[in-house]
């Protein structure tokens, strides 16, 4: 044994890495997950994620190229026959583009991340439309890029927020993100509004990143229109896609970025000294996704459509107006100012896990994703939804009855409703406030956890104030079992994110990130 003493902290992490937080939406994830545990039915709203299969055909391309032993590294920007595929295919979304200038990542999300790497110094200005995808901060910061944030809402459009772009993008601004169709507002930007973004970048001599990976995800008449397509923008855009979205495709990792040769030569070095190349036969399956699934696309579109159509008549019909989304597969629900508290107690009370707004920049607002199943979320969601959005810019203050709706229950501080009881079978028999589904570790959370007084909790969570008090004794009567609860669950939330990640997957597939 050394006499030197073990640090309790033996990594000195890079000073970039302090800049970032991680992902928003995981507190969300957890209580779902910790709900789930209990044997509490979850009404998943937030996962950014096609719940379709990967289209059989591209199925078979990736099985028929392990077998065909496409096992080896490709070269490092990806196999010329997918790369011509590629440009093929942003030909015909009239980008001018050639094979070699094409690199195919490991998904959508490492090619903005190399675009960024490759044209963000410490100190550039980067600007970024709100609400904007959670990953672009991130990734900016890493770079020691400076964010300037241009608010869309809350019509989410570009149009009005154009004057602003205006005033924002200056001749110090380096880069520009687009996003569009958008995560996570749904809103395709229009022709109009594209051609103004380029005059904004033309005259101020500013490099664009045009995320369009929902581009095959738009509804009706609405078709999106590629930057890098009008005249003054090709030489100046680095054009983001990937397969997760349209071909549900998500952990297969597969996307791409197209630039001039200059980019791709600078951006390139970055690629090939960091991942090398993206999977040999993955490779070989997008081969297949782009050139024969159309038909497939259609039918995932289409239902997508029906999914937005529900989503948006069911909140109408509660009295809520949401800016109707074009394309993608979410939509803002304007909350309470407090979204994040919002976003918990709808999890904790309704049951439907939506991710709050601030995670995207857009306070007051929480994303719903309908990517969801179509039964799932016809027969489930629809109730809750418009539950959830009857307290929309409002707090949750309701408990669920026999059928899982939430409804008003009468409260009053008798001993009897102060019981704690344990009944095998709910909350994983872990203990409870009597007449309630809500449990003893919960109760103590919220409060020391959380830092929630005890009547803002009987207030928000329903229970008798009188309960909370008994549960917050008996939480510390009962050191023991309560440790016991506490690990039954973790272990318990452990199962159920690994059920959560594998769901509507291959068995040994793994899972994703929640939330993006
Ligand atoms: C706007 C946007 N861009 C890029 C990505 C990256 O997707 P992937 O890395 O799965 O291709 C996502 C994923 O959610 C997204 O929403």
């Amino acid at each position: 044994m050394s006499d030197v003493e073990p640090t309790t902290e033996p990594w000195e992490t890079s000073e970039r890495l302090g800049r970032v937080e991680p992902s928003a939406t995981l507190a969300i994830g957890n209580a779902a997950a910790a709900l789930e545990a209990d044997g509490v039915d979850v009404v998943d709203l937030s996962v950014g994620e096609p719940d379709f299969p990967t289209p059989q055909n591209v199925v078979e391309a990736g099985k028929d190229a392990l077998d065909a032993g496409h096992t080896g590294y490709t070269s490092s920007n990806g196999v010329p026959e997918l790369k011509r595929a590629i440009a093929e295919k942003l030909r015909g979304d009239g980008i001018d583009a050639s094979p070699e200038e094409v690199i195919v990542t490991p998904g959508g999300k490492q090619a903005l991340y190399e675009t960024v790497q490759t044209l963000v110094d410490p100190g550039d200005e980067v600007v970024v439309l709100d609400p904007a995808w959670v990953s672009y901060e991130a990734m900016v910061k890493l770079a020691g890029g400076e964010l300037t944030r241009v608010d869309t809402a809350p019509s989410f459009q570009l149009e009005p927020a154009l004057d602003d772009l205006r005033e924002t993008v200056t001749a110090d601004t380096d880069l520009l993100f687009v996003n569009t169709p958008s995560n996570p507002t749904g809103a395709v930007y229009t022709d109009a509004a594209l051609e103004a973004v380029r005059d904004i970048a033309v005259e101020h001599d500013v490099a664009v990143v045009a995320d369009e990976i929902y581009g095959r995800i738009t509804y009706g008449d609405v078709e999106q229109t590629s930057l890098a397509s009008l005249d003054g923008l090709a030489e100046r855009t680095v054009t983001i896609n990937g397969f997760s979205k349209a071909y549900s495709m998500t952990g297969w990792r597969l996307g791409y970025l197209h630039a001039d040769e200059a980019f791709v030569g600078e951006a390139g070095k970055l690629h090939s000294h960091s991942v090398s190349c993206a999977t040999n036969f993955v490779q070989r399956a997008g081969i297949e996704a782009l050139r024969e699934t159309d038909d497939t696309v259609r039918e995932m579109v289409d239902a997508f459509e029906t999914r937005r159509d529900l989503v948006v008549d069911t909140l109408a019909d509660a009295g809520v107006d949401v800016s109707v989304p074009d394309g993608a597969f979410y939509a803002m629900l304007p909350v309470d100012d407090d979204d994040q508290t919002w976003a918990e107690a709808a999890i904790e009370e309704a049951h439907v896990a939506t991710v709050p707004g601030n995670a995207f920049g857009a306070p007051g607002y929480a994303r719903i994703s309908y990517a969801a199943s179509e039964d799932d979320f016809g027969r489930r969601s629809t109730g809750c939804l418009s539950t959830t959005s009857c307290s929309a810019r409002g707090s949750f203050s309701s408990g669920r009855d026999e059928h899982g709706r939430v409804s008003k229950t009468t409260t009053g501080d008798s001993d009897e409703e102060a019981r704690i009881v344990t009944t095998e079978g709910v909350l994983g028999g872990a203990p409870r406030i009597a007449d309630r589904r809500i449990g003893v570790l919960t109760i103590y959370e919220l409060v020391e956890g959380r830092g929630l007084d005890p009547t803002t909790v009987a207030d928000r969570f329903d229970p008798p104030v009188a309960s909370v008090y008994r549960a917050l004794a008996y939480y510390y009567e009962n050191p023991r079992e309560m440790e016991s609860v506490r690990r039954a669950r973790a272990a318990a939330v452990e199962g159920v994110r690994e059920r959560i990640a594998r769901r509507n997957r291959p068995e040994g597939v793994a899972g994703g990130a929640v939330g993006d």
